[in-house]
């Protein structure tokens, strides 16, 4: 099997920092910046990182959680390299990664945000995105596990909850009607505000 390499620092992830659409994309709407408001994230399902990198680009602190120890490696890799660059070094100050099972690791993180992007059905992407989520979903699989993940993120959240899915997928079995949703083009974010 190839490595699994992450990088934030060229390419995809690069290109959307740059040219990205800033506050007013779906997943920075979703997770409530809004009016200057920046709030702190637990990304629950960190994988490639991408979210997280995005949303520390536009000025939140985030805490990552990857349970996959060759994915979580990737991303400590990705991070340190992107610490010595000019562009990025800021952004990845404020990013703090955590290996563990995030359905034991968020009671005890008192999130406000908690963002949960369980490994989805396959889905058309572009070629280099596509080649990565090959990887990662051979390394992970199914996340099968992801309505209790969401179960303990309503529990611990003190703001909001958003779950990142395909525009057309069903609700996820045994979790509650969201409070609303961002469409985009082949992802909806379901938000459920708490508190
Ligand atoms: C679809 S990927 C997330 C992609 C990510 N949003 C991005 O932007 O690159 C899902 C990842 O979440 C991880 N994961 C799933 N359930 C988890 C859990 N309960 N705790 C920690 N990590 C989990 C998987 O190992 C996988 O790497």
């Amino acid at each position: 099997m190839d490595d699994l390499s992450i990088d934030f620092i060229s390419g995809a992830v690069d290109h959307r920092r740059r040219f990205g659409g800033g506050r007013g994309q779906a997943l920075a709407r979703a997770v409530g910046m809004k009016g200057g408001a920046t709030p702190d994230v637990v990304d629950a399902t960190a994988g490639l990182g991408r979210d997280a990198f995005l949303l520390a680009t536009l000025g939140a602190r985030v805490t990552l959680i990857e349970r996959a120890p060759t994915v979580h490696a990737a991303l400590a890799r990705a991070i340190a390299r992107a610490g010595e660059v000019e562009e990025t070094k800021a952004i990845v100050a404020r990013m703090t990664l955590l290996q563990g099972d995030a359905r034991a690791l968020l009671p005890g993180l008192a999130p406000d945000v908690v963002l949960v992007d369980p490994m989805h059905p396959p889905r058309r992407t572009r070629a280099l995105v596509k080649q990565q989520m090959r990887l990662l979903r051979e390394l992970v699989g199914q996340d099968d596990d992801a309505a209790e993940l969401m179960q303990v993120a309503l529990e611990c959240a003190r703001k909001r909850v958003v779950l990142k899915w395909p525009r057309k997928a069903e609700p996820m079995p045994g979790i509650p009607a969201p409070s609303h949703q961002i469409v985009g083009k082949s992802t909806r974010y379901d938000v459920f505000m708490r508190g």
